[in-house]
């Protein structure tokens, strides 16, 4: 059964069959993580999109364990020309991968470099592993297509960022819960930051009042699912 752990922030780690597959691995730079870099070991790195807090330690860590980058076209490229193996995808497709499959969702929000240079459109993705599928939201505004995700995949889990500011706060993220109808919530992409300084808690009991399972990972806190 799939493992996953919240190293806080956007940053997350699925182990499974062997495989370890990090999703914006933000560690070094993260005051809030409770890992740093070489703690932790890949096989696959997701990223959701280009801005600092995501790509994070992504390419060091790719380039020390070996490990395929998978995200879009843009990013992968930009990897890439580093040097990293990393592989290209876009919004909307699907690819098997040893540990399992991978969709590119859409996302509202920007997907610039530090650098500023252009990181193509921002994503959320699908992970499905022993046909439970999570989903890691990215960073995104509330968009009513969540509706339309939950329906062609049930979720197990959706992780959705609820620090208001730069993406959903807590009153559209519950809203995203009605239309994604995942069987659990994660919260994420809070506290890191003053500006993003929201409490999970009231988000978490206003899940579980209607109906759906919700729960706060904390920091370095493992799931199995
Ligand atoms: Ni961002
Ligand atoms: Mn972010």
């Amino acid at each position: 059964m799939p493992k996953l752990t919240y190293f806080s922030h956007a940053a997350w780690m699925i182990e499974t069959n062997g495989d370890t597959i990090l999703i914006d691995p933000f560690l070094d730079d993260n005051p809030t993580s409770p890992v740093k870099s070489n703690e932790v070991k890949a096989d696959y790195i997701i990223i959701t999109h280009a801005h600092g807090d995501h790509i994070g330690d992504a390419i060091p860590i790719a380039k020390r364990d070996n490990a395929t980058i998978i995200s879009n076209f843009e990013i992968a490229n930009w990897c890439g020309a580093q040097g990293v193996t990393a592989h290209p995808m876009h919004i909307g497709g699907a690819r098997d991968f040893p540990f399992g499959k991978v969709k590119l969702t859409q996302a509202f929000h920007g997907s610039s470099f530090p650098d500023g240079s252009y990181g193509g459109m921002p994503a959320g993705v699908l992970v499905t592993i022993d046909n439970k599928t999570v989903y890691h939201s990215g960073d995104t505004g509330l968009f009513g297509d969540m509706k339309l995700i939950g329906e062609q995949t049930p979720l197990e889990i959706a992780i959705i960022p609820i620090g208001d500011n730069f993406t959903m706060g807590i009153d559209d993220a519950v809203k995203a819960v009605e239309f994604l109808n995942p069987k659990k919530v994660i919260p994420m992409h809070y506290k890191t930051f003053d500006v993003i300084d929201v409490d999970p808690g009231e988000f978490v009991s206003r899940v579980k009042s209607l109906g759906v399972d919700a729960q706060i990972l904390e920091y370095g806190e493992s799931l199995v699912y």
